[in-house]
């Protein structure tokens, strides 16, 4: 019951940063998502400013959604956010972390470059939303 809210907790959370209606996890989604037992989640205070959602294959991290309260950006939380994961994976001792990011989103993609990710590969029209269809980088941070 517990984790039931707090999933549903975290699911208002992510609705309320997202900017748009398009490409939206469904609850459904997010249940089933943290029904895996590899899915984790960081967040930061409460209520919360921040999560990050990844999840762990074999010896490597994937971040599979990472947003902050759209109010209290460009304030650290996101970088505070990936640090944490960065620390967690060093912990784990997994050998890199993965994650895919459009091609257009520059706070993000600048954000990662900071903290050590590299662009490795790209997809070409991952992402299609109201604005049309754009490639995504894939990144990686390599800890081998
Ligand atoms: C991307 C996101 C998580 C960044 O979080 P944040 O808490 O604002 O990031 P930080 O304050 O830690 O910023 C770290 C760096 O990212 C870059 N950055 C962040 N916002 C930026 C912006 N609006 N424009 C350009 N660069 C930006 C900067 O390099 C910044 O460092 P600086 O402030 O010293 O210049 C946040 O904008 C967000 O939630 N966006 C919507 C969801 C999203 O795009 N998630 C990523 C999906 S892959």
């Amino acid at each position: 019951m517990r984790k039931k809210n707090r999933i549903e907790k975290i699911y208002k959370k992510y609705l309320s940063v997202k900017e748009n209606n398009t490409n939206k996890w469904s609850e459904s989604f997010f249940f089933k998502l943290f029904s895996e037992k590899d899915v984790f989640f960081i967040s930061l205070n409460r209520p919360l400013d921040g999560y990050l959602i990844a999840r762990k294959t074999l010896d490597e991290y994937e971040v599979l959604t990472l947003a902050t309260d759209i109010n209290k950006r460009r304030t650290g939380i996101g970088t505070l956010l990936l640090t944490k994961l960065i620390n967690l994976a060093k912990k784990d001792k997994v050998l890199r972390i993965l994650l895919e990011v459009s091609e257009k989103n520059i706070a993000a993609v600048s954000m990662y470059e900071k903290l050590g990710f590299k662009k490795i590969s790209k997809r070409k029209n991952y992402y299609n939303n109201s604005e049309g269809f754009s490639d995504a980088y894939i990144m990686e941070k390599s800890f081998s």
